[in-house]
């Protein structure tokens, strides 16, 4: 395959799901370049399920081949993901080590615990959102998906109060990263100077909060987690477990205001509201394209053979949409579509762990939503919204809707 004979991504389309369906065709792992960088795309269902827990294939980026990699252009959305230094990129036993903390964060108790302040912060959104004139247009994206899921893992993690603002508006500027890479390595060390700030104010105030587990893991066992794992872990936390959820919760409006019919099998019982969380991960995933893995020999997939070193790009949106694994139906949002295991969340062992959290947010987020503002309606066709201008998410910078009335 030559140079010009590769697809380039556009992180700015207009029709992702069109570009995704033209690399369906092409073939079950496609020749793509991605911000510069020449990668194998996986955008089948089957052939991404078989990526996603392929032995031969690897997040860690010592197996990228040395020439490639350094030909990588510095502060891309690419290079922040695979020069991640947290659980992400680690295999094995170093990914049973790092991963295992954070089970308990993550598990059904402290989740259940969670839940009447996602439900609190919630409905004091909502609250606000009510104060607003009914018959003006609100942007629901930014008054409504992005600070829930912002305030959740901030209080799940355990960021004090006084320090929220600067950290978000540093770790948005982190993960937004490409047009300029000159700023890159100064906002990246003004983040570490604050979590590292943070996590010394909190080593004599424990609380119920990821930080203080895993302080109390390192006292245990002699610092199993040393410094530099623990920043990377809360500042993966932090990106992770934000844009991802603002993505979804934006999408889910989106699809259910225009796609016809579909809120009124929310609203009338018909449906449960895991049913809308479900079909908008499948059907218009929260993320698009996600970096990296690498053969760690050459392999065949698919009939495709890949040399060492490449690496191969997972496409969950893509994959979402599929005809072999949905049906020639795949790319109509439905609710009434028979459950089936989408990949948006991943598969294998680094199957995300925020995923419980991110369904339960979406989850509480939306009946919220539509039970207060019976009459809710979008403010702007679905084909007039911008698209975010990145490889990684899937979503409109903005959701602008007429809320209507409150309930009463
Ligand atoms: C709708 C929201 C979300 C989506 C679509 C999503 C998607 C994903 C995907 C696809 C992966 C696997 C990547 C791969 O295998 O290459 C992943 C991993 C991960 N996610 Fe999420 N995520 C979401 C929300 C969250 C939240 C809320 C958190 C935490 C608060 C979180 C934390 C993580 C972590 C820590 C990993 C790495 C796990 C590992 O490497 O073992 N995610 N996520």
């Amino acid at each position: 395959m030559t140079e010009d004979s590769r697809f380039v991504l556009d992180p700015a389309t207009h029709d992702l799901h069109g570009d995704n369906a033209k690399l369906r065709e092409a073939g079950p792992l496609v020749p793509v370049t991605a911000e510069g960088v020449p990668a194998w795309a996986a955008t089948r269902h089957a052939t991404l399920l078989t990526v996603l827990t392929h032995p031969s294939l690897s997040r860690e980026l010592r197996h990228w081949s040395p020439d490639a990699r350094d030909r990588m252009p510095p502060g891309t959305a690419i290079d922040r993901i695979v020069t991640d230094t947290s659980l992400l990129n680690a295999e094995g036993e170093v990914h049973r080590r790092l991963r295992a903390p954070l089970a308990a964060a993550f598990g059904a108790r402290r989740l259940e615990r969670l839940r009447p302040r996602i439900e609190a912060l919630t409905a004091n959104l909502i609250d606000r959102l009510a104060e607003r004139p009914p018959d003006e247009p609100v942007d629901l994206r930014l008054e409504f998906a992005y600070p829930l899921p912002r305030e959740v893992i901030s209080e799940l993690i355990g960021i004090p109060a006084a320090h929220q603002d600067e950290l978000h508006r540093l770790t948005d500027a982190v993960a937004q990263v490409g047009g300029s890479p000159d700023d890159t390595p100064d906002l990246r060390k003004a983040l570490l100077d604050l979590l590292d700030q943070i996590i010394d104010e909190r080593r004599d105030t424990p609380g119920e909060d990821l930080i203080t587990d895993l302080f109390a893991l390192r006292e245990q066992d002699g610092g199993r987690l040393s410094e530099d794992e623990l920043f990377a872990t809360i500042e993966l936390l932090f990106i992770a477990g934000h844009v991802t959820t603002v993505n979804l919760i934006t999408n889910a409006i989106g699809a259910l205001l225009n796609v016809p019919g579909q809120l009124d099998l929310l609203r009338s019982g018909q449906c449960p509201v895991s049913a809308a969380v479900e079909e908008t991960l499948r059907w218009d995933s929260p993320i698009a394209y996600f970096p990296m893995r690498y053969a760690v020999r050459d392999i065949e997939i698919d009939g495709v053979h890949l040399h060492a070193g490449e690496p191969v790009l997972a496409c969950f949106a893509a994959a979402g949409r599929d005809p072999d694994q949905y049906g020639d139906d795949a790319g109509r949002f439905d609710l009434t579509r028979p459950p089936s295991t989408h990949l948006s969340f991943g598969h294998g062992p680094h199957f995300c762990l925020g995923a419980p959290l991110a369904r339960l947010e979406a989850e509480v987020a939306l009946t919220a939503l539509f039970e207060a503002f019976p009459q809710i309606k979008a403010a702007a066709p679905a084909e007039e919204l911008a698209p975010l201008d990145t490889l990684l998410g899937n979503s409109t910078r903005s959701m602008p809707v007429l809320l209507g009335p409150r309930a009463r």
